[in-house]
C-alpha cells in the first residue's frame, strides 16, 4: 500500500478539525452521531446517562469538530465529528455498574478512567479522526492526573484500533451489557 508522503495533507487537516471540552449544549448532537455509529440500540448511551456524565465529570469528556463554510449572512457552525465520554471508577476494569447503575456510577474519589462511548461519525470512519481525539484524550488524562489508569471495553473488531492508539487487551470483560462479549482494554497514558 502507498504511504503518505510525509507533512502531505490528510483528511483530517482538510477538515480543519478542532477538539474541544464538550458540553450540555452537545448532547443533541452526541444522540445523532451515536444513532448513526451504532447499530445495536444497546451500545447507545441515552439522553439520561449523557447528561449524568456531563455533569458529574466533564473534565473526563472530549469532542473532535470541524465548521461548516460560512454562507452569505450566516455565521460557521460547529459540527460534531466525533466523541469519548468517561466516568472515573473505583474498580479496575469496567464493570456494568459503572455503565448503568442506579446512579450510572461515577466515583468522584475513582483513580480509574473508564470510557464509556468512544464514537465517530459514520461518514467519517477510517480518515484518522478517532485517533487524534483519543491520542488528545490521553494526553490530557494525563497531564492532568486525576487519575491513574485509563480502562476501556471493546468488540473485537475495534480491538485493533484501540492498539495503534496506546492501548493493550487484557482479555474478556465481565461487563454483561448489550448482550456481553467485550474485551478489556488497558491504555497507557
Ligand atoms: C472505532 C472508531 C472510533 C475508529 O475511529 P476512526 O476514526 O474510524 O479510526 P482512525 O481512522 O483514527 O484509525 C486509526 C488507525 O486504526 C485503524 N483502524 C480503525 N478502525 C479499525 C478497525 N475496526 N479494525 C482495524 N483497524 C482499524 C486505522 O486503519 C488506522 O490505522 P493507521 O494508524 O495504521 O493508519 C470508529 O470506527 C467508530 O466510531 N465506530 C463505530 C462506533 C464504535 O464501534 N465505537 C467504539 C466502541 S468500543
Amino acid at each position: 500500500m502507498a504511504r503518505r508522503a510525509q507533512n502531505a495533507p490528510t483528511d483530517a487537516d482538510a477538515l480543519k478539525v478542532y477538539v474541544r471540552t464538550l458540553t450540555k449544549n452537545d448532547i443533541d448532537a452526541i444522540i445523532s452521531l451515536e444513532e448513526g455509529a451504532f447499530e445495536n440500540p444497546e451500545e447507545r448511551a441515552g439522553k439520561d446517562k449523557i447528561f449524568y456524565r456531563l455533569t458529574v465529570c466533564p473534565e473526563v469528556a472530549l469532542g473532535i469538530f470541524t465548521t461548516t463554510n460560512p454562507t452569505e449572512g450566516q455565521a460557521r457552525k460547529e459540527v460534531l465529528l466525533g466523541h469519548i465520554i468517561g466516568t472515573k471508577i473505583n474498580a479496575d476494569w469496567v464493570t456494568d455498574r459503572s455503565m448503568k447503575g442506579d446512579n450510572y456510577g461515577h466515583v468522584d474519589t475513582g483513580k480509574t478512567i473508564a470510557v464509556h462511548q468512544m464514537a465517530i461519525h459514520k461518514d467519517y470512519h477510517r480518515k484518522g479522526l478517532g485517533k487524534i481525539l483519543l491520542k488528545e484524550f490521553m494526553q490530557r488524562m494525563k497531564q492532568s492526573g486525576i487519575a491513574k489508569r485509563l480502562v476501556l471495553i471493546a468488540r473485537d473488531n475495534n480491538v485493533k484500533f484501540y492498539e495503534k492508539v496506546g492501548f493493550d487487551e487484557r482479555g474478556e470483560s465481565n461487563t454483561k451489557i448489550a448482550g456481553g462479549g467485550w474485551k478489556n482494554m488497558y491504555g497507557y497514558m
